[in-house]
C-alpha cells in the first residue's frame, strides 16, 4: 500500500485524538465507489463537513490516489483509504453511514435497468461486507437501477438476518434536487426557498414530483405540468446526452448525495425535524418499496409519510409508476433469491 496513505493514518490516528480530547461529535463515513465521476467529488465535499470525524474511502480502483489528495484538505474529518476487495471489511468496520455509488453508469440510449446486469453483482458483495461488518449503519444506495438494487440491499440483509428497513435508504434527492431547480426557473424564484415532493422510484415514469404539494403554494398551467414532469423526469437523459458517452450525472449527485448525507447524520445526531424524500421499505402503497417523504432520526427512516392529496393528473402519474416499479422491485428481489 502506498506509504503516502500509512502516514495519513499515523497522522490521523493524532488528529483523531485531539479530537478526542476535545469531545468533537462526529460519524464514521464510508463511500464506496470512491474514485468514480459521483464518489470523487461527494468524497471532498463530505470531507468539508463537520459531522463527519472520519471518512474511509473504498474503491476497486485509484482509492490512494483519491485519499491522498482529499487528505490534505484543512478540514476535521480523517481520511483513509482502502483499495479491492480484500480492504472491503476493514474500510466498513465500525462506520455509522455508508454511501454507495459504486458501479457503471449509463451511456446514450440505455435505460437505467440496462445496468442491472453489472451493478446488481457490485451492490450485493458490497451489502455483504455491510451486514458483516458494520450491520447497523445507515446504507444511502446510489447506485442504478436504484429501484432494484434498494431490493437487492435488502434481500442481502435479510439473508445475513442483519435486515432494518429503517437503516435502508434509496438515494433520490437528485430528482428533488432537480424539480426544485426546474420549479423555481418557471416560478421565477429561488431554488433555495422552493419544496418539491418527488415521489415513487428513480428511472423514467416512476419519478413522480407532486407539482400540486410544491412549497410555496403556486398553481402551474396544464402546459407547465406537462413540462415541469417530463423534464425532471427525464432529467438524468438530459445529462446522459449532454456528456456524449462519458457518462451520467457526478456533480449534482454528488450535491444530491451530501445533502442527503448530511440530513442522515443530523438525525442520527437527534435532530428534529429532518425530513427528505427517499427509496424506502414502505406501506404507503401495495407496493414494498416505494419513494416519499421520511423523517430522518436517530435511527434511520423513522417515519414514512403518506402521499398526501393527488390531483387526477398525478393519480394516473401514480398508476404508471406503481406498474414499473413492481417489475423492477420483483427483478431485484428474484436476483438474489434465485
Ligand atoms: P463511475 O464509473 O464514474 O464510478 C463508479 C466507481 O465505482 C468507479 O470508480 C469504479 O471503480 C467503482 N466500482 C466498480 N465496481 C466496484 C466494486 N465492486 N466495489 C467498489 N467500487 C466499485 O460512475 P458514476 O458516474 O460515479 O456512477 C456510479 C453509479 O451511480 C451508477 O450506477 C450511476 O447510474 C449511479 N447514479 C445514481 C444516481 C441517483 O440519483 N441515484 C445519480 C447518478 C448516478
Ligand atoms: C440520474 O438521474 O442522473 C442518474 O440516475 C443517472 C442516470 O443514469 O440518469
Amino acid at each position: 500500500y502506498p506509504s503516502n496513505l500509512q502516514m495519513e493514518d499515523s497522522s490521523g490516528l493524532r488528529q483523531a485524538m485531539c479530537r478526542a480530547k476535545g469531545g468533537a461529535p462526529g460519524f464514521k463515513v464510508a463511500i464506496l465507489g470512491a474514485a468514480g465521476g459521483i464518489g470523487q467529488p461527494l468524497a471532498m465535499l463530505m470531507k468539508t463537513n463537520p459531522l463527519v470525524s472520519v471518512l474511509h474511502l473504498y474503491d476497486v480502483v485509484n482509492a490512494p490516489g483519491v485519499t491522498a489528495d482529499i487528505s490534505h484538505m484543512d478540514t476535521g474529518a480523517v481520511v483513509r483509504g482502502f483499495l479491492g476487495q480484500p480492504q472491503l471489511e476493514s474500510a466498513l468496520t465500525g462506520m455509522d453511514l455508508v454511501i454507495i455509488p459504486a458501479g457503471v453508469p449509463r451511456k446514450p440510449g440505455m435505460t437505467r435497468d440496462d445496468l442491472f446486469n453489472i451493478n446488481a453483482g457490485i451492490v450485493r458483495t458490497l451489502c455483504e461486507g455491510i451486514a458483516k461488518c458494520c450491520p447497523n449503519a445507515i446504507v444511502n444506495l446510489i447506485s442504478n437501477p436504484v429501484n432494484s438494487t434498494v431490493p437487492i440491499a435488502a434481500e442481502v440483509f435479510k439473508k445475513a438476518g442483519t435486515y432494518d428497513p429503517k437503516r435502508l435508504l434509496g438515494v433520490t434527492m437528485l430528482d428533488v434536487v432537480r424539480a426544485n431547480t426546474f420549479v423555481a426557473e418557471v416560478l421565477g424564484l429561488d431554488p433555495r426557498e422552493v419544496d418539491v415532493p418527488v415521489v415513487g422510484g428513480h428511472a423514467g415514469v416512476t419519478i413522480l414530483p407532486l407539482l400540486s404539494q410544491v412549497k410555496p403554494p403556486c398553481s402551474f398551467t396544464p402546459q407547465e405540468i406537462e413540462y415541469l414532469t417530463n423534464r425532471i423526469q427525464n432529467g438524468g437523459t438530459e445529462v446522459v446526452e449532454a456528456k456524449a458517452g462519458t457518462g451520467s450525472a457526478t456533480l449534482s449527485m454528488a450535491y444530491a448525495a451530501v445533502k442527503f448525507a448530511d440530513a442522515c447524520l443530523r438525525g442520527l445526531r437527534g435532530d428534529a425535524g429532518v425530513v427528505e424524500c427517499a427509496f424506502v421499505a414502505s406501506q404507503v402503497t401495495e407496493l414494498p418499496f416505494f419513494a416519499t417523504k421520511v423523517r430522518l432520526g436517530r435511527t434511520g427512516a423513522e417515519e414514512v409519510f403518506q402521499l398526501g392529496p393527488l390531483n387526477e393528473y398525478e393519480r394516473i402519474g401514480l398508476e404508471k409508476a406503481k406498474k414499473e416499479l413492481a417489475e423492477s422491485i420483483h427483478k431485484g428481489v428474484s436476483f438474489i433469491k434465485k
